[in-house]
């Protein structure tokens, strides 16, 4: 379950303010219920049930020959995926197969590293690219086959080697087809950032061993009960933007939510950040970052909102010093500087997910991924393109071919 605490936000947002977005609302919440919008309210549009029984029967087999999977992927390709491993992964004590994200960046220095770590290690492949022309993935991904090729057979690599692209256009989907490798499909209308619950994400995360089905289970209840908690959310951050609130700290008390942190800086820059309008998103790890950037949240300039994730049931130690379980100090502490920041000039309010599991984690990511259509639609801008990374793609493809 998630519980939200909005109300952190009184000083700021008056009712009047919230009731004034009421008929413009209702017509949002129109578009999804049977509207052009309905598919967000259908897990059907992320993945068909042959097909997700397709993704645990191949995650299960490469989960058995490899040690380390290769996920190949930029921006939406690997976001959603790393952030769902990383928050329900052991930190330190790793299951098998280790899992590697590669493509994300063209440095050479991580290639070389990756290369000569893996290449007497048992190893597969995922390369996930909607237009499977992306310059970073595409690089990784002819230096790891040309690796795989020189350690397996043809048959072998068959096995070990999976496409995740568009169904019918691009050269993956044609390496696919010729050389008979199990692939997955996009969805045309599912673009990378929103991609999570599509095989874009399913599939590395089967392969990691999590629950798909309990995660998809989250979606779920996210489609059935949380629309209307993101409309208001979605309603309350453009309240704040509109009063010069220009930047969103999304704050997190737990380090592996690290990567979901930076899942939900590529949902809303990468949505909302064009016509010269957005709220550009940051993120906090705390307690860390009470040390750093804390002092800018409470004091420094007032452009600033945060909005916290709280995970009210984790692990406990009990720390006898203080007479106090960790986790509920942590929280303590979590909800202490949510009112200090509100104090000061930054409102602050809470999510709270019940305990990190599947089902919490499929729900919030849910539940953001309307609230960033939403908000899209009440700045008045296409939550779904991404123009501004064309751009930066066709001129380094320009500088490429000089
Ligand atoms: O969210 C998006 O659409 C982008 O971040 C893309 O996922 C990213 O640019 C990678 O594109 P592709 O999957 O076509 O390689």
């Amino acid at each position: 379950m998630l519980s939200y605490d909005f109300e952190t936000y009184d000083k700021y947002v008056d009712k009047n303010d919230l009731n004034s977005y009421k008929s413009k609302n209702d017509a949002i919440r129109e578009k999804f219920h049977g509207g052009e919008l309905a598919y967000w309210t259908n897990v059907a549009t992320y993945i068909k049930s042959e097909e997700l029984d397709e993704i645990k029967r191949t995650a299960q087999s490469i989960r058995e020959i490899c040690d380390v999977f290769i996920v190949i992927g930029i921006g939406g390709s690997y976001m959603g995926s790393k952030a769902v491993i990383e928050a329900l992964s052991p930190m330190y004590k790793r299951p098998k197969p280790e899992i590697i994200f590669l493509g994300k960046n063209i440095n050479p220095n991580e290639y070389v590293e990756v290369l000569d770590y893996v290449k007497d290690k048992d190893i597969a492949v995922n390369v996930i690219s909607k237009s499977g022309t992306t310059l970073e993935p595409s690089i990784a991904f002819d230096l790891v086959l040309d690796l795989m090729k020189n350690k397996y057979d043809e048959s072998e690599l068959k096995k070990r080697v999976v496409i995740t692209t568009d169904e019918t256009s691009g050269t993956l989907r044609e390496l696919a087809d010729s050389e008979g490798y199990t692939s997955f499909v996009v969805p045309t209308v599912v673009g990378g950032r929103y991609s999570v619950f599509t095989p874009v994400g399913l599939f590395p995360i089967s392969v990691a061993g999590i629950d798909v089905d309990k995660l998809l289970m989250g979606v779920k209840r996210a489609m059935e009960e949380e629309l209307d908690n993101a409309i208001t959310y979605a309603t309350i951050r453009d309240i704040l933007y509109n009063k010069d609130k220009c930047i969103e700290s999304f704050t997190v008390y737990d380090e592996r939510l690290n990567y979901l942190v930076e899942w939900l800086k590529q949902l809303f820059a990468e949505s909302h950040g064009k016509d010269n309008k957005g709220i550009f998103p940051v993120g906090n790890i705390n307690t860390r970052d009470l040390h750093s950037m804390g002092q800018f949240l409470q004091e420094g300039k007032d452009i600033l909102f945060e909005t916290i994730i709280g995970i009210k049931n984790n692990r406990s130690i009990f720390i006898e010093k203080y007479s106090w379980d960790l986790n509920d100090m942590n929280n303590m502490a979590l909800e202490k500087v949510c009112e200090a920041h509100s104090n000061g000039h930054t409102p602050s309010s809470i999510i709270w997910m019940d305990s990190l599991d599947e089902e919490n984690l499929g729900r919030i990511m849910q539940f953001f991924m309307f609230a960033a259509i939403v908000g899209g639609i009440q700045l008045g801008i296409n939550p779904f393109d991404q123009p501004g990374v064309q751009e930066y793609k066709r001129l380094v493809t320009e500088g490429l071919n000089k």
